[in-house]
């Protein structure tokens, strides 16, 4: 192949389609290489935290969660109270962790307010969205997890984690599972296992 064959390729992959690229000295060309770096920065991805914390432990395990998460470069982590989240926030990602507490053998109604608003808006769209789902529960959790799962079967999201149930008296060692549980699935993205 000539030289000048080839300079034509190199300006073509960077989108210069009518070769002028291939006439210009190195020093533009390299000023265009830096300009098209600077208009395309790579794409991260984006894992969302959507969970109820109404009380100071709940809060500790929402941080510790976001705080796992962001041990991962390259991860976008968004978090968002369920009240205040909304189906464009679950468009914008590429995994989602939930987390909730269990009130009256259920949900929470945040929870439960999030999923009413978003189903019918992300039904047929986020099939296949990898998510996880923490529950904070004073002596239960059961109800809530079938509760939880049923909608995920609903929305056909992969649950890739089995659900971390914090049951029972307070225990500093769910602050653990939590910071756990961010890192897994923030590696998880990074790494494209999901
Ligand atoms: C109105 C109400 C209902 C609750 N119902 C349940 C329940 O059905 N099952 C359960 O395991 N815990 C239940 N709890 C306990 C909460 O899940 C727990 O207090 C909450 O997750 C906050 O955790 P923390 O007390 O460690 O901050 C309930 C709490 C409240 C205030």
């Amino acid at each position: 192949m000539e030289a000048g064959g080839g300079d034509a390729e190199l300006g073509g992959g960077l989108g210069d389609a009518d070769g002028d690229l291939a006439a210009i000295g190195d020093q533009e060309f390299f000023q265009h290489v830096d300009a098209l770096r600077g208009k395309t920065p790579p794409m991260s991805k984006r894992l969302l935290i959507v969970a109820h914390a109404p009380s100071e432990n709940t809060l500790s395990l929402r941080g510790a969660v976001e705080r796992g998460a962001l041990s991962e470069t390259g991860i976008d982590v968004r978090v968002v109270a369920p009240l205040q989240a909304g189906p464009d926030d679950v468009l914008a990602a590429q995994a989602v962790i939930l987390g909730t507490t269990e009130n009256l053998g259920y949900m929470s109604g945040a929870l439960k307010d999030f999923f009413d608003r978003s189903y019918n808006p992300l039904l047929e769209k986020t099939q296949g969205l990898p998510a996880a789902l923490y529950i904070r529960a004073g002596s239960d959790g059961t109800g809530t997890r079938r509760g939880v799962e049923t909608i995920l079967t609903g929305l056909r999201w992969r649950l890739v984690q089995e659900p971390l149930l914090c049951k029972g008296p307070w225990q500093p060692a769910f602050v653990e599972q939590c910071e756990e549980l961010g890192a897994a699935m923030a590696a998880g993205l990074a790494a494209g296992i999901f």
